[in-house]
């Protein structure tokens, strides 16, 4: 380390003499020794010492402290005070200028050198605090993000010129406020004012991220949408001191993320109506086609056909129009839903009696009378559900349990009411083909037919329209299944309708 550089300020020469020789001996470089305030700031700037030993009374204008003063401000070289006595407003005036010592003549070598010692070392680490606290301040500045932070009550005791510009308060409006008085932040969906993230952070001690962007109120009434994440200030002990917040504008990020919304609904709407025109013409067709075949066979041979026969083409006929018939309702619910426009008409019915009428139903059209058996559990008499919906919902859930089941394997339907909870619950098993599990995520999809299907009929809307219903009734579906094993949907709805909703 090469030796320190000293510049000595004292009026008396032999004095003066005496500690230069002093510094030297020691192994200090003395720059220049000085007997006045002015020489002592003109030598300060030609040499630039490391360290000036300044005698505070000079003769001339300036005085040490004086000069001390000067040389601070405009060159920040440490000073230590000689001195052979002082009154106390000498010493309050010499204070100002931040000494880093006072050495009272006369004194020693020893005295001297450790004096300087101290001084030069305690001057090193001013300096390198100085210096890292400034490089954080120049990278919060330089920073894109807004931070605020705050001490332990809340209040703002630094924000950055982002934070500044975003919030649209000064940093001297800023400072010493409550963080809640200019980080006011709502939810743009519900409207509703956001716990102060720097309040939660203060009572819960643990860092809060956001998942989703909040709208920040600036001082100017703009609504700028934003992220943020705020954490606690820790001390080494691990006390709690202050939060941070840190937060960024995302509006352009939110403006191209619109767009691509719009863009992705539109897609999603063109590949709608491409399925959906194809699926229409070609399951209208099917059954068309079969009643017109029939019809033709019946006008052609119905003279010499058999009354078997006869049947069996009038039968074609009536399934034919009533798969018609079930495709309409379909799509009727379907276009309902879709623009928000799902009646909902709750009506007081005996539910249990509801799904024996149901079943007797799908055996009329000869879907599995025999294989489902309906069990039920608790006072299911009364409940008020929308008839339609609730009809279509079990419709599907057993049809597609006969559907995907070999012939005449049992099908379990059991109804619970718990009336404490008010819920009616549906669940149906079948020891059908079962559901792959990546299936299983995808077939409420609309259109969307399993990898299980293979030659068995469908459009891949019923258990889509079904989810609707049940949302509309605001009940969940869920589904366990297991490939080669069977299948349980399970339906909760409410037995009474919660509130009235607007959909
Ligand atoms: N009980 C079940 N067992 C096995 N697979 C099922 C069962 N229920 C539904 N699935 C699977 O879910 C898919 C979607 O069912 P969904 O009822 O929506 O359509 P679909 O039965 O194919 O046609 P449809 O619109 O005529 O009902 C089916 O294609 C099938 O892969
Ligand atoms: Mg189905």
């Amino acid at each position: 380390m090469s030796a320190a550089k000293i510049l000595v300020v004292e009026d008396e020469l032999i004095v003066a003499t005496t500690i230069a020789n002093k510094l030297s001996r020691i192994g200090y470089i003395v720059t220049a020794k000085v007997t006045s305030g002015s020489q002592a700031i003109a030598k300060a700037i030609e040499t630039k010492p490391d360290l000036i030993l300044m005698d505070i009374f000079l003769k001339g204008e300036i005085d040490g402290i004086t000069a001390a003063a000067q040389i601070r401000q405009q060159l920040n070289i440490p000073v230590i005070y000689l001195t052979a006595y002082a009154d106390h407003n000498t010493l309050e005036r010499a204070k100002l200028t931040k000494p880093l010592a006072y050495i009272i003549k006369p004194f020693n070598e020893i005295e001297l050198q450790v004096a300087i010692e101290l001084a030069l070392y305690q001057n090193k680490l001013e300096r390198s605090l100085q210096e890292s606290q400034e490089q954080l301040e120049t990278i919060l500045e330089s920073i894109n993000d807004g931070v605020i932070a705050t001490d332990r009550q809340g209040l703002i005791n630094f924000i950055n010129p982002t934070a500044e510009k975003l919030t649209g308060c000064s940093q001297s409006e800023a400072v010493g406020k409550k963080v809640t008085d200019i980080f006011q932040i709502f939810d743009e969906v519900t409207g509703t004012g956001r716990e102060n993230p720097v309040a939660q952070v203060l009572e819960t001690e643990q860092v809060v991220d956001l998942e989703d962007y909040k709208i920040l109120i600036s001082k100017q009434q703009s609504q700028i949408p934003i992220c943020y994440s705020a954490s606690p200030l820790k001390q080494k002990s691990g006390e709690i001191c202050g939060a941070v917040v840190v937060f960024w504008d995302i509006s352009e990020h939110r403006q191209t993320k619109i767009l691509e919304d719009a863009l992705v609904k539109e897609q999603e709407i063109s590949r709608f109506r491409a399925q959906f025109t194809s699926l229409v013409s070609h399951e209208f067709r099917n059954p068309l086609s079969a009643i017109l075949t029939a019809a033709e066979l019946l006008d052609r041979y119905g003279d010499v056909a058999t009354e078997v026969q006869k049947k069996t083409y009038l039968q074609r006929i009536k399934s034919s129009v009533g798969r018609m018939n079930q495709l309409m309702e379909d799509l009727l619910l379907l276009g309902q839903a879709e623009t928000g426009k799902l009646e909902f008409d709750p009506v007081p019915l005996e539910l249990e009696q509801f799904c024996r009428e149901l079943i007797e139903e799908l055996s009329q059209t000869g879907e599995g009378f025999n294989q489902i058996t309906l069990t039920s559990f608790g006072d299911c008499t009364n409940a008020v559900m929308d008839t339609r919906l609730l009809h279509y919902i079990l419709a599907n859930l057993l049809s597609n349990a006969i559907k995907y089941s070999p012939a005449n394997e049992k099908i379990e339907f059991n109804l619970t009411c718990d009336h404490q909870q008010q819920v009616a619950i549906f669940q149906i098993q079948d020891q059908g083909i079962g559901i792959s599990e990546p299936d299983q995520t995808q077939v409420f999809q609309l259109f969307y037919r399993g990898n299980n299907v293979k030659k068995i009929q469908g459009t891949g809307l019923g258990l889509a329209i079904v989810k609707r219903c049940v949302e509309r009734h605001q009940g969940e579906i869920s589904l366990s299944s297991k490939p080669g094993v069977g299948t349980k949907f399970t339906v909760q709805l409410p037995l009474f309708p919660r509130r009235i909703v607007h959909y």
